[in-house]
């Protein structure tokens, strides 16, 4: 909210801070003579770069070069190169190539006030954004990894299940028998039947609504897993539960 971020994306170093005019999202490199700025600060809405004070407005553009008499035109080469960004679900979304080839994922439960909404912290993985959401997506871990929570370790074999293609990911549903050992939250059944539907958003973003029908109609929870590109073998999940 206050001082610039840094955070790196598919190895490109970025940039964010947030303006009365929107967030930018830019590299992480001063046109001046390269310094990061990342170690600057944000005054009356610009970014103040810490070598030399050059200052950036909201769409990048230098608008002052301290060391100069304020009237000398300012080169209009001189701007940061930004991204697009978009603030949505309680995240910043950008695109490095500068122009998305899909949509942000339609997720209203995230914009619902009806349901409570956790956030998670934010983890880094060393692994590929590829492979988390592989795990994520993958039921048949359950009985190993999950043992002693939900996982159901005399449910280890599958059946077959037809998997979607839609026009931006995948789609499949299934149900499955999970354990319901004495710390959950929804009574002290040794199992209970979740009915699982999985709704990718190629590449890298998950929509997983669990209902029990033996709950009722309405109970249910819906996990939103997103997974940021950090590197080609490190991640950064974002991970919400509704
Ligand atoms: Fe940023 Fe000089 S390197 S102002």
């Amino acid at each position: 909210a206050d001082e610039p971020l840094g955070v790196t994306l598919l190895d490109e170093d970025l940039v964010i801070y947030r303006t009365s005019g929107g967030v930018v999202v830019a590299r992480d490199l001063c046109l001046h003579r390269g310094s990061r700025l990342t170690l600057g600060w944000l005054d009356s809405d610009e970014l103040v770069c810490r070598y030399h004070g050059w200052r950036y407005s909201v769409d990048g553009r230098c608008t002052r070069v301290p060391s100069q008499p304020a009237g000398r035109k300012i080169s209009p080469r001189a701007r940061l190169f930004t991204y697009p960004s978009v603030e949505r679900y309680g995240m910043i979304w950008t695109c490095l190539s500068g122009s998305p080839k899909e949509d942000l994922p339609e997720w209203p439960e995230a914009e619902d006030p009806d349901y409570l909404w956790l956030n998670l912290p934010t983890q880094e993985w060393r692994t590929s954004a590829a492979r988390q959401v592989e795990n994520f997506l993958d039921i048949s871990h359950f009985s190993f990894v999950h043992r002693g929570t939900f996982g159901n370790p005399d449910l280890a074999e599958m059946t077959d299940f037809d998997v979607e293609i839609t026009p931006n990911g995948l789609h499949y549903e299934y149900p499955y028998v999970a354990s319901n050992p004495d710390i959950s939250a929804l009574g002290s059944t040794p199992t209970i039947l979740r009915l699982m539907t999985y709704e990718v958003t190629l590449p890298f973003a998950v929509k997983l609504t669990i209902h029990y029908p033996e709950k009722g109609k309405d109970a249910k929870h819906i996990i939103f897993n997103t997974a940021s590109p950090t590197s080609a073998k490190r991640m950064r999940i974002f991970f919400f539960i509704a």
